[in-house]
C-alpha cells in the first residue's frame, strides 16, 4: 500500500492569494496539491485552467500537483496540463470517448495517470486498465463543489477498490474526494483509502498545520491492510 497522503483542494483556498496559500499549505505539512478543472459542462461550475497550474510552477511551487479533471472533452486539456507542470491526471471515464487512448496519452506526457469514479459510477472497468493507472480516485461527493457532505455508502466502493488494487501489487493509489474532514478521516483509511483529498476544512480552518498534523494524529496506527 501507498503511504498516507493528504492533498488539500485548492478550490477552498484564498484564491486572490492563491501563491501564499499554497505555499504554506505545503509548510503546514501537506503531501501534494489537488487542482480542481471545471468547465461548466461537466459539472455546472467553472474553475481552473492550465496557466493557473503554470503560475504555480512559476512562483516556486515543486510537490506534485495533481490535476482533476471534471471536464469533457479531456485529451486537449491532458496536454495542456502535462505542458504546465501537472504532476498526475485523473479524468472520468464518462468524459472520454476512449479510455484507454487518455490514459496512455497521460502517462506518454510524463505525468502519472488516474480515473475518477462518480457516486453512482461502478468500479467494473478498472480491471481491463489497472495497468495503466496510478490513481484511482473515488468521489464521496457529486463532482463541481467544495464543501459538501460525505456520503457514507462509498465506504463499502473504497473497500472493494482496496481489493483489487491489494490483489494487483499494491501499486496504485486509492484517492477520495469529497466532504473529508477529521471527524470522518480515520474511518474513510480504515476502509482503505491511502490519499484524502480535503478543501474545505484545511482551507477553512484557517490554522493550517493544526489542522493537518490532526489529521495526521487520525490516521496513527492504522492497520489491517
Ligand atoms: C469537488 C472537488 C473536490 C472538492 C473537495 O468537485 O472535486 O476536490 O474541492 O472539497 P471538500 O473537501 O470541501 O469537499
Ligand atoms: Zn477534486
Amino acid at each position: 500500500m501507498q503511504s498516507f497522503a493528504i492533498a488539500p483542494s485548492i478550490l477552498s483556498a484564498d484564491l486572490a492569494r492563491l501563491g501564499e496559500e499554497v505555499e504554506s499549505v505545503l509548510k503546514a505539512g501537506a503531501d501534494r496539491i489537488h487542482f480542481d478543472v471545471m468547465d461548466n459542462h461537466y459539472v455546472p461550475n467553472l474553475s481552473f485552467g492550465p496557466q493557473l497550474c503554470q503560475a504555480l510552477r512559476d512562483y516556486g511551487i515543486k510537490m506534485p500537483i495533481d490535476v482533476h479533471l471534471m471536464t469533457k472533452p479531456v485529451d486537449n486539456l491532458i496536454s495542456m496540463f502535462a505542458k504546465a507542470g501537472a504532476s498526475s491526471i485523473c479524468f472520468h471515464p464518462e468524459a472520454s470517448e476512449h479510455i484507454d487512448r487518455s490514459l496512455h496519452l497521460i502517462r506518454d506526457l510524463g505525468c502519472q495517470s488516474g480515473l475518477v469514479l462518480n457516486l453512482a459510477t461502478s468500479l467494473s472497468i478498472l480491471p481491463y486498465v489497472l495497468d495503466k493507472l496510478d490513481i484511482i480516485l473515488l468521489m464521496s461527493v457529486n463532482p463541481g463543489f467544495g464543501g459538501q457532505e460525505f456520503e457514507p455508502s462509498v465506504l463499502s466502493k473504497i473497500k472493494e477498490a482496496r481489493k483489487l488494487i491489494s490483489n494487483n501489487g499494491d501499486k496504485i493509489r486509492l484517492a477520495v474526494d469529497g466532504g473529508i474532514n477529521l471527524e470522518n478521516i480515520r474511518t474513510i483509511a480504515e476502509a482503505g483509502a491511502d490519499t484524502f483529498i480535503s478543501g474545505s476544512a484545511i482551507f477553512g480552518s484557517k490554522d493550517y498545520p493544526k489542522i493537518i498534523k490532526a489529521y495526521r494524529e487520525a490516521l496513527k496506527d492504522i492497520e489491517g491492510y
